[in-house]
């Protein structure tokens, strides 16, 4: 069997890197061609991202449209393989245009920076030790990054908390620090271990953990949309056809009751808002995971696990939807200047500030929501996903050229989305002609 242990290979060369995984995992040429294709980026660029490369996994890079935030137009690149998700996305946006469009806020960009000191018998005493000594601390701790005074950033503050734990007391001391336009991680981490020693000295015990929470409660994104019910009625192929506007907040409503009562549900409720989350963070180069464990912990922040959205009816009868969540994301740092495609995405974002692009995230995130709640609360969401494949299931019932367009529509139509009806409906097709 050959081995997945193999000496210094990341400082073997493309070519035999390739050879190797090769023989490895019994890789045929075609395959080798597709490892290849670096599209968009080179191996060089590849290489300096990730340890080991041998090649690039594409996804598609797609954009959502009709983004109206606080009055700006907005389109917003989404990488991600699922159709439905940039749809959706689009649909509410469009719906949302014609009430003005998302309002939306965010925090200053500060981060958490956590030190963990062990073997301190008082802890009040070392609380007040580390307290009498914030201004120097803090001073020490900005010196670690200058360029980060320079752009408006800086520590701004310290907290001292107690953990108790399995192995006993824990002194954890949090720095907050505005982090400017990056995400943060670099400075944050390199701030803490440069005052970990003094903290831990001040403390009287010894330090052991200094690195960034991704759970980042100063830094959150709030977006609010209005929609008449008006806007949200419609007609919806399959079981039900067209279903009225009151009753379509109505039904709104009940699912998402169900996300704010039940774990079960609130879990794939916020892996929709999540959906487009990811997809934007994707695209344009972001940090993902400490996005998707900052939200789903921040949705069990202090009570059980909810949703990271919030429905409810106004006075006139109209749906609003609100969200709130921790957007940790930059403009510097990470891939976002390295990947060739995410300097493009961030281009198409338009957005100026890691602040912006936090506002932009959190709207996409409402507006998929939305979009998703629209769908299962009237006929699932298995209709909605057809229909994007309509088209395919038209070419592979064998449809050319005009014949594709014709033979998706009527199977939309019908909601019989099956290469059976397809087939029959082609058929039909050519004997006309
Ligand atoms: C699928 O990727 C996402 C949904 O399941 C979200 C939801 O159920 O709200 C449709």
């Amino acid at each position: 069997m050959p081995t997945s242990e193999i000496h210094k290979f990341y400082k073997k060369g493309f070519k035999e890197r390739l050879e190797i995984v090769k023989e490895f995992a019994s890789l045929g040429e075609e395959d080798l061609a597709t490892l290849q294709k670096f599209g968009a980026m080179d191996f060089e660029t590849a290489d300096r991202m990730n340890e080991n490369v041998i090649g690039t996994q594409q996804l598609p890079l797609g954009i959502a449209t009709n983004f109206l935030i606080n009055g700006k137009d907005y389109l917003i690149p989404m990488s991600v393989e699922e159709p439905s998700i940039i749809a959706a996305a689009s649909k509410i946006a469009g719906l949302a245009r014609n009430t003005g469009g998302f309002k939306a806020e965010a925090d200053k960009p500060i981060m958490i920076g956590q030190i963990q000191v062990l073997g301190v018998k008082d802890f009040e005493k070392a609380k007040k030790a580390i307290l009498g000594k914030k201004r120097e601390l803090l001073k020490k701790a900005d010196e670690f990054d200058p360029v980060l005074l320079k752009y408006g950033g800086g520590v701004k503050d310290l907290e001292v908390r107690k953990v108790e734990s399995k192995r006993g007391m824990m002194l954890v001391v949090h720095l907050l620090v505005n982090v400017s336009d990056a995400m943060g991680a670099n400075a944050v981490n390199g701030m803490v271990e440069t005052i970990a020693p003094e903290i831990a000295l001040l403390a009287g015990g010894k330090h052991r953990l200094f690195i960034i929470s991704n759970l980042a409660i100063y830094r959150k994104a709030r977006a609010k949309v209005v929609l008449t019910p008006g806007l949200l009625e419609g007609s919806f192929s399959g079981k039900c056809r067209f279903v009225k506007g009151p009753e379509i907040v109505e039904k709104i409503l009940d699912v998402y009751a169900l996300a704010a009562a039940d774990q079960f549900r609130a879990t794939t409720h916020n892996k929709g808002i999540m959906n487009a989350i990811d997809a934007v963070a994707v695209a344009t180069g972001q940090d993902w995971r400490a996005l998707e464990s900052g939200a789903h912990s921040f949705a069990a922040f202090g009570k059980n696990y909810g949703p990271l959205t919030k429905y409810s009816r106004d006075k006139e009868g109209n749906l609003v939807g609100e969200i709130e969540l921790p957007i940790a994301v930059g403009l510097v740092g990470g891939a976002v200047k390295t990947s060739p495609v995410a300097r493009v995405a961030m281009k198409i974002a338009g957005v100026k500030s890691a602040q912006e692009l936090a506002m932009v995230m959190a709207c996409a995130g409402l507006a998929e929501n939305l979009g998703s709640l629209r769908e299962i609360a009237v006929r699932g969401i298995r209709h909605g996903h057809m229909e994007l494949h309509a088209k395919n299931i038209a070419v592979i019932a064998g449809a050319k050229g005009e014949e594709i367009d014709a033979v998706a529509n009527q199977i939309s139509r019908e909601g019989n989305i099956t290469v059976s009806r397809a087939k029959d409906v082609l058929e039909g097709i050519k004997k006309e002609k």
